[in-house]
């Protein structure tokens, strides 16, 4: 059965966990929600098995999923599905949210909804685990994939579960960032240990940095994925103080090239 994964990604957790199930089903093309958000239009994927797989952000989609959820025609597809990466809750109510996106659009929700704690990476408030705790966490993903794998693979039927702390959250903090996300790119500062390598501007999928005179600048769309901080070679990227001693993450399952790849066009 043909299957389209539609992802999205900032350091890489999700776009390893797309990948890997892409890999287990066969005959399955994964496509980054970044190179469609300036094409216009309903999308309509030629397929019969359709997922799509991204991080958690407040609970809720990153911006430019939940855009895309609502311009999505699944309703031709034999089986739908969606996995959430997340550093700790907020799966439920995110699944519910692009379940209700895309049955809004055109008539067809989630068939199984599923979530995979990896490890976080809201750099702007925390550090990311590193060493064994990365390890233990990267394994016991690969667990929860592994699980998941032959429930799609059969196209069964999975309730998304909600949690009622999570949904509060959803309904108090997802709203904060959806207004306050745009303009959080004005956090971003750049040291003197920027080499002008253009690393942030590729990896960006939202199109949001220029390199100008060989110095990053941030726009105005930024998608809060934290790829430009913990991608940069030469750790120059900071927001605020606290960043400098924070550890910055990419899967280890994803190369920088793939990520940078999320455009469909180099800039
Ligand atoms: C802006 C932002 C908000 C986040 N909010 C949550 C959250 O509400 N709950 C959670 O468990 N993890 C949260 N995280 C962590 C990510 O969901 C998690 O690390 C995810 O696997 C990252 O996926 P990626 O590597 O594909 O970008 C957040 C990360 C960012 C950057």
């Amino acid at each position: 059965m043909k299957t389209v994964i539609y992802y999205f990604s900032g350091t890489g957790n999700s776009l390893a966990v797309a990948k890997k199930i892409a890999e287990a089903l066969g005959d399955c093309t994964v496509v980054p929600i970044a190179s469609l958000k300036d094409t216009p239009g309903v999308i309509t994927p030629a397929a019969e098995r359709v997922g799509i797989v991204c991080p958690v952000y407040f609970s809720g989609l990153p911006l430019m999923v939940a855009k895309f959820a609502g311009r999505v025609n699944f309703s031709h597809c034999r089986y739908t599905f969606a996995v959430v990466t997340l550093g700790g809750s907020g799966g439920g109510p995110t699944l519910s949210q692009i379940d209700s996106l895309i049955e809004k659009c055109h008539g067809r929700g989630l068939d199984a909804g599923f979530f995979v704690k990896m490890p976080g990476n809201y750099i702007l408030m925390y550090s990311s685990p590193s060493g064994k705790q990365k390890a233990d966490l990267l394994a016991s993903a690969d667990r929860q994939i592994a699980k998941i794998i032959p429930v799609i693979e059969r196209c069964e039927h999975r309730d998304v579960p909600l949690a009622i702390y999570s949904k509060l959250l959803h309904y108090v903090a997802y709203p904060w960032f959806t207004s306050h996300a745009r303009n959080n790119a004005q956090k971003f500062t750049v040291t003197s240990a920027c080499t002008s390598c253009g690393t942030c501007v590729k990896v960006c999928p939202a199109d949001n940095i220029d390199l100008v005179e060989g110095r990053p600048v941030w726009k105005d769309r930024c998608e809060v994925c934290c790829g430009c901080i913990h991608l940069c070679p030469a750790g120059a990227i900071q927001a605020g103080r606290r960043t400098a001693k924070r550890q910055r993450y990419r899967n280890p399952s994803v190369s920088i090239t793939e990520l940078e790849g999320q455009h469909g066009k180099r800039p």
